[in-house]
């Protein structure tokens, strides 16, 4: 979604803003735009397409001169992506730059047409920048104020005034923000990398809170213009960590990183040889009372849901259900009183996972948080909150975010199943030993990545694909097939292996590729006679199978083996070679793999 940065202090702003601009461009755009305080005023250049393409523009009409300005990356919603449509908006007066959705704009267009305001773009944020002029009266901060009592949906808002040049101002509401303190410098930016080359200290913005940023110093309000002392965060990540460090894309670069995070996240929570997840709130007697456990998320991260899912089901035996985070905020869910919701989500800032978080709370259901993004809205409005050290992830393909998903889901299940009984304490100290050891067994997957590229280089120009698997494969191959289309534009679907024959069967014709996951024991035999129902109407398939189980040659084109371990928790091993194979696919296909098309990193946005 779209990504802010601001700037003020000594330097060249329109340089701090592109770079800024380039650290969010993970989050997805498809337009452009700066504006910068000169002497004469606020000059703007904004543009269609990337930021090279913003540059070259720059290039043509003169770069800003200036040491204060705002800049944005916009991803369209309200209207298409064009020069007139990208951000800042506004006037000579006052120049907007805005991230999230004004629902009532068209009520507000109307109500200022009648006061003869004209409009050139088709987007929610002209409004607000003709609203933020009419309600200008040489106030800004009442002027800010107005304008958010006015405005509904959701937003973060960086505002230049012509008449304040030492200022931008700045305000949120369920999109996110951050100040970033510097000496003699200060920032504002939808994220931490945006400010990470200047420095590392940051405030978190809340909802009601106005911020003016000077060169010297920042100050927050709230909206009665009181004074808020807030408490200074420190990234404890450095530059490095956001930047591709030899690698070709942040999605390979993350995917090699899975064994450290996976380390990161579960070590500090294994203690005595059992889980300890450090979450007060998380007690025996609270487990031994939930009824039913609601796992709500969005994309990979619900995804990570499911293996959960089957983790709580199998090992600690309580019901659990995964729901699509969009579909449970309007889908009136039966809710009772000791359920338990748990939301998954990397950035913490994802519109319809917060909403759902926001409805089970609302009615008084326990509500868990596992997020990557620390001080992130989720976070910071879950009952509980588990952070998963992935790390920042940058590659709009999420890759070591899902692993430690996964990962934090086993130590749930597994302390669950310790507090009911369902597991012995020898039981659940084995499990824990095992996802121990597991990093290692990822770093042997990786150390092998050249076969996943051979066997990319023999699906490479498919146009459709299947996945197929049972069970917790299943889930596996939903993983596996949101990766490869996401970045590699090749449609395709994932199925339970035991379905495919129930109408999906009629498209596996000579050569149609299917990929087939069998990692279970139980369920081995099952899918290898689905794999059978295909190779015999033509299919060419890849298989990726536990390495303990014994493969007769023909039963697939291409086997690819992962290392064993305990069944339940191959998932954190297997799903390394479908990332790698997504990963070459899209890459022998000439994609960008690190911005797909049409995609965002942190969908902000319903
Ligand atoms: C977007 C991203 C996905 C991600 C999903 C949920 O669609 O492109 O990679 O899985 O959002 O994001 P979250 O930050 O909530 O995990």
């Amino acid at each position: 979604m779209c990504g802010i940065v601001g700037y003020i202090g000594k330097r060249n702003a329109s340089e701090v803003l592109i770079d800024g601009l380039r650290k969010l461009e993970y989050r997805g755009y498809d337009s452009a735009g700066i504006a910068v305080f000169e002497e004469e005023g606020i000059k703007v250049v904004k543009a269609k397409g990337r930021l090279d393409d913003l540059e070259e523009k720059m290039n043509l009409v003169g770069k800003p001169k200036g040491s204060c300005g705002i800049g944005h990356t916009r991803w369209a919603t309200h209207g298409e992506p064009s020069d007139v449509n990208s951000h800042p908006h506004g006037n000579s007066r006052i120049t907007l730059v805005h991230n999230g959705i004004i629902e009532n704009y068209l009520e507000l267009k109307e109500r200022l047409a009648a006061k003869n305001y004209l409009f050139e773009s088709q987007t929610d944020t002209e409004v607000v920048a003709k609203l933020l002029d009419y309600y200008y009266d040489g106030n800004p901060f009442e002027t800010v104020r107005k304008v958010i009592e006015n405005v509904k949906g959701s937003y973060a808002f960086g505002i230049m005034f012509a008449d304040f040049p030492n200022q931008i101002f700045a305000v949120r509401k369920d999109s996110p923000m951050i100040v970033g303190l510097g000496e003699g410098e200060n920032f504002i930016a939808s994220d931490v990398p945006a400010i990470l080359k200047y420095t590392k200290d940051y405030y978190l913005i809340d909802e009601d809170e106005i911020v003016v940023l000077e060169e010297g110093g920042t100050k927050i309000y709230n909206l009665d213009h009181e004074l808020i002392e807030k408490q200074r965060h420190t990234a404890t990540w450095d530059i490095e960590a956001a930047e591709k460090g030899g690698y070709p894309h942040f999605m390979l670069k993350e995917i090699f990183e899975q064994p450290d995070a996976l380390r990161k996240t579960v070590q500090p929570r294994i203690k005595d040889g059992l889980p300890d997840l450090q979450v007060d709130s998380f007690t025996d007697d609270l487990i031994r009372k939930i009824g039913k456990i609601h796992i709500v998320a969005c994309g990979t991260a619900s995804y990570a849901g499911m293996i959960g899912k089957c983790a709580i089901e199998k090992l600690a035996r309580i019901p659990a259900e995964v729901c699509i985070a969009s579909e449970f905020r309007y889908g009136d869910p039966i809710l009772k009183e000791n359920d338990l919701v748990i939301v998954i989500s990397q950035s913490g800032e994802t519109a319809d996972t917060l909403a759902a978080l926001r409805l089970a709370k609302k009615k008084g259901i326990h509500t868990m948080a596992i997020v990557n993004v620390v001080g992130s809205s989720i976070a910071r409005e879950a009952d509980s909150i588990i952070y998963t050290w992935a790390g920042p992830e940058i590659a709009v393909a999420s890759t070591k975010a899902y692993t430690v998903q996964m990962s934090v889901m086993y130590l749930i299940a597994l302390k669950m199943a310790l507090a009911l009984g369902t597991l012995s304490e020898e039981e659940v100290k084995g499990y824990c030993g095992t996802i121990l050891s597991l990093p290692e067994k990822q770093q042997q997957i990786l150390d092998q990545s050249d076969t996943c590229k051979y066997f990319a280089s023999r699906f490479q120009n498919a146009e459709h694909l299947f996945y197929i698997g049972r069970g917790i494969d299943y889930a596996l191959s939903m993983e596996g097939s949101l990766k490869l289309k996401e970045i590699s534009y090749i449609h395709s679907e994932a199925y339970a292996a035991g379905e495919l024959k129930h109408g999906t069967i009629s498209l596996i014709t000579d050569n149609v590729p299917v990929i087939a996951v069998a990692t279970q024991e139980n369920i081995y035999e099952k899918t290898i006679s689905n794999i059978k129902e295909v190779t015999t109407r033509g299919a060419k398939v890849l298989l990726v199978v536990n390495d303990r189980f014994e493969v007769n040659e023909d039963i697939a084109n291409y086997v690819l083996r992962v290392p064993t371990t305990d069944d339940i928790l191959i998932p954190l091993l297997a799903v390394i070679p479908l990332q790698l194979f997504a990963y070459y696919t899209a890459v022998l296909r000439g994609c960008d793999v690190d911005k797909p098309r049409n995609l965002a990193k942190s969908v902000t946005v319903e």
